[in-house]
């Protein structure tokens, strides 16, 4: 099937210098605006936002902090009207209460206003005009306005760890309703109008690892839990506001996050749902693409050094119609299927891959791989392992089958326009440090501190296929180093690029790339390449975030006019504070992270 003309095409924009400036910088010719910011109102009756008074039932129904993720779903039947669904990953306490000293020295009311800044916020928005600019919409209902916190939302578990003894506790015996959800960093849009969210580093949110027992102890090990300690050090405290939290007293708590979650946004009444058929890791999101024979499937990966790359194909197939059968069909696609890990390697000999990221003498880092079955269903395919242990402790399973342990595996995103599979590794500075694994072809530099694009192409073209070959089309950092690569375009004529975390694409199928840590010095930003043809590697920066902050999102409207950018933890450096703040985006005062929209002035294609 030809695949539709698109409005985006050849990237035309003059790539802004790398900077270390307290603002959002754009391309000329182009505008920006902020579209929503913590405290702003979410839910009609959201009090206003004062930092003095924060309560955690005015939280509930303001914007939450650190937006990470942001899908925009349009309302059928409107060109004009979307909802905005944004992740609220984290909190920066000391960022947001004036006088903070410590966690210990908050207060429980400030704890639960933490507690409610996390979770996701679902908002409906309104294009003004004809421009690209989109903002809170006013003058409806906002009947699908939502706040989902980690303090008081319902969400139920599906597929075959639901209801298990896996996940019961004291609170829910049934071990099907989750309270909250827990550090959503990256996701998608599905091709039904969903929303996927991947629960991340939920490891920092637990104490009372040193009471379980010693086989639970190996398993909190795996996930970064603290074992050692009653109170480990980096924990947020949050037991103080919910003995939950506290896994010497429910030791399964901590089972029942680190999910994929599907929120409904057209149903704002209803439970969000943690599918537990799609595995159990640091997910960082998860994006689906329906395979030509209708399943369909999600590229996920797993974001800690040396961890996975996984796909998901469901048992049952999309249903290609908006009625309503079809899509309360589609909905349940994420809660059945047949869960794989990725094992990669290269075809260049391993003594040529020396871990400098000197390229071998094919002139690429290339090669094939396979995708190993975990489970299917409810059967497992590891041995000593069942279909509950496998989809709880999926990282275990992982690395009982001899996995590809990759440089920290973000995003992982498939292009609609070739089918090819984008993933970015953000970086790995224990790459071949001590007795760490060394350099492989797929993650080619020891101490890799500046990260790389990994690229699958599904052989036949076949997403529930179990082969595929890859590439790495970009390795980033400074062009001028002998250790970057940007698909052999000329590198005199690209941006230095630093930890790639979110990839997206516009309809031409041209690759956008966001920043989490430049570790080149300057400030974090969003980037545009081409990734077919002669321009392949011709990146440019389209925007500079302010200081302190990581560029999150970004999401490009399918008419190609708008690119979302969430603004994470801007001023977010040591020994800030409220009253003394690193970054004054976006309002003057102190730092508030936000969502943006930014926009061609002339009503033209983004990036063009
Ligand atoms: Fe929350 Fe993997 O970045
Ligand atoms: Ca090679
Ligand atoms: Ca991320
Ligand atoms: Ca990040």
């Amino acid at each position: 099937k030809p695949t539709p003309p698109s409005k985006a095409g050849k990237i035309g924009f003059k790539p802004v210098a790398p900077n270390t400036l307290d603002q959002v910088t754009i391309p000329t010719g182009y505008q920006t605006s902020v579209v929503i910011r913590w405290g702003d109102p979410v839910v009609p009756g959201a009090p206003a936002f004062n930092v003095d008074r924060q309560t955690a039932a005015a939280q509930s129904k303001q914007f939450g902090y650190n937006n990470d993720f942001v899908g925009v779903v349009p309302i059928p039947g409107s060109k004009d009207r979307a909802l905005l669904v944004v992740n609220h990953e984290y909190t920066n306490e000391n960022l947001m209460f004036r006088g903070f000293t410590t966690l210990d020295a908050l207060s429980v009311e400030q704890v639960k206003v933490a507690m409610a800044a996390h979770g996701l916020s679902v908002v409906e928005i309104e294009r003004s005009g004809r421009s690209g600019q989109w903002k809170p919409a006013k003058g409806y209902k906002l009947r699908y306005n939502r706040r989902i916190t980690a303090l008081a939302t319902e969400f139920r578990l599906t597929g075959p760890v639901a209801g298990t003894a896996a996940v019961k506790t004291a609170a829910d015996p049934s071990g099907k309703i989750v309270i909250g959800t827990l550090n959503n960093c990256a996701g998608g849009v599905t091709p039904w109008g969903t929303v996927l969210s991947g629960e991340e580093n939920f490891n920092q949110y637990f104490v009372g690892g040193d009471a379980v027992s010693a086989e639970t102890k190996t398993k909190l090990n795996r996930y970064g839990i603290t074992t050692t300690a009653r109170y480990p050090g980096d924990s947020r405290k949050w037991e103080r506001a919910q003995e939950r939290f506290d896994l010497a007293k429910h030791p399964n708590e901590a089972n029942r996050f680190g999910w994929i979650v599907e929120v409904d946004p057209f149903d704002p009444e209803g439970r969000p749902r943690k599918h537990t058929a799609m595995g159990r890791f640091k997910h960082e999101g998860a994006n689906v693409i329906v395979a030509k024979d209708g399943h369909v499937v999600a590229y996920m990966g797993d974001d800690e050094r040396f961890d996975y790359l996984y796909k998901f194909v469901s048992e049952k197939k999309y249903i290609k119609s908006d009625a309503p059968w079809a899509r309360k069909h589609n909905l349940t696609l994420l809660e059945s299927g047949t869960l794989y890990v990725a094992k990669v390697t290269g075809d260049s000999p391993a003594t040529e891959i020396d871990g400098t990221g000197k390229l071998p003498s094919d002139g690429r880092f290339d090669g094939r791989g396979k995708w190993i079955k975990l489970v299917s269903g409810n059967r497992s395919f590891v041995p000593g392992m069942t279909a509950v242990d496998v989809l709880t402790y999926t990282r275990l399973a992982g690395d009982a089958v001899g996995a590809t342990k990759m440089d920290r595996p973000e995003d992982v995103q498939p292009s609609l326009r070739t089918g090819k599979i984008y993933a970015a590794m953000t970086n790995n500075t224990n790459r071949g440090v001590g007795t760490n694994a060394p350099a492989d072809e797929p993650n080619p530099r020891n101490a890799n501190k500046h990260g790389h694009i990994f690229e699958i192409t599904e052989d036949r073209g076949d997403h529930t296929g179990l082969t595929f070959t890859w590439q790495l089309p970009i390795v980033c950092g400074d062009p001028a180093a002998a250790d970057t690569y940007f698909g052999g375009y000329d590198k005199t004529q690209v941006s230095p690029i630093s930890c790639p975390d979110n990839v997206a694409f516009d309809s031409a199928g041209n690759l956008w790339i966001s920043t989490d840590g430049n570790a080149l010095g300057s400030n974090d930003g969003l980037f545009a390449t081409p990734i077919e043809g002669k321009e392949r590697g011709h990146l440019r920066q389209f925007l500079t975030v302010p200081k302190g902050a990581e560029t999150c999102g970004p999401f490009i409207t399918g008419d190609d006019k708008s690119v979302f950018v969430a603004v994470q933890h801007p001023g977010e450096i040591t020994g800030a504070t409220v009253e003394n703040p690193a970054s004054h985006w976006p309002d003057g005062d102190f730092a508030k992270p936000a969502v943006i929209v930014t926009w061609k002035a002339d009503g033209g294609a983004i990036g063009s």
